[in-house]
């Protein structure tokens, strides 16, 4: 079976409780069951990821952009968190396997401050989903696997 990954960086594992006025209600785990179900509807199996660290993060990119080379995965949806902001070592990570991947941000990173208007990982992402809450992460599924079989 093809796999995909959802991958999600720091602070996300307190999806639900944290500052629910600007990410919402839906914990993590409710977020792996939607994504889990839109895989399962496309015949897909979906690997699912949570690290606050930078170092593991990039560990699972290069692992997915190796199985996606080996034929046996599409891509990865993923939410950087803050080191969206950051990383130059994950954008690196992402251009260096040549992984595709749609960047996933729960909230309108450009209606907030200064800071977060800014992407490492946006240049070397298939596609963006920014501001729709949690739904961005089917719609991440969604545009990955359509660009990945359209092209
Ligand atoms: C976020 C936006 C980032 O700026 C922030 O650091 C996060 C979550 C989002 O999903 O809206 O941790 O990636």
């Amino acid at each position: 079976m093809t796999s995909v990954y959802v991958f999600n960086g720091p602070n996300l594992n307190l999806l639900g409780t944290r500052e629910p006025e600007i990410y919402g209600t839906t914990t993590l785990a409710d977020v792996e069951t939607m994504c889990r179900e839109e895989c399962e509807a496309a015949g897909l199996e979906l690997v699912f990821g949570q690290s606050n660290h930078e170092g593991q993060l990039i560990d699972w990119i290069q692992e997915a952009g190796a199985e996606v080379k080996a034929g046996r995965a599409i891509g990865a949806v993923f939410n950087p968190g803050a080191f969206t902001h950051t990383s130059v070592a994950l954008h690196d990570a992402i251009e260096g396997v040549e992984l595709p991947v749609v960047e996933v941000h729960i909230s309108n990173v450009h209606r907030r401050e200064p800071f977060r208007h800014r992407s490492y990982v946006s240049p070397v992402a298939r596609g963006i989903v920014v501001g729709f809450g949690v739904y961005g992460y089917v719609m991440g599924l969604r545009g990955l696997r359509h660009a990945v079989t359209a092209g």
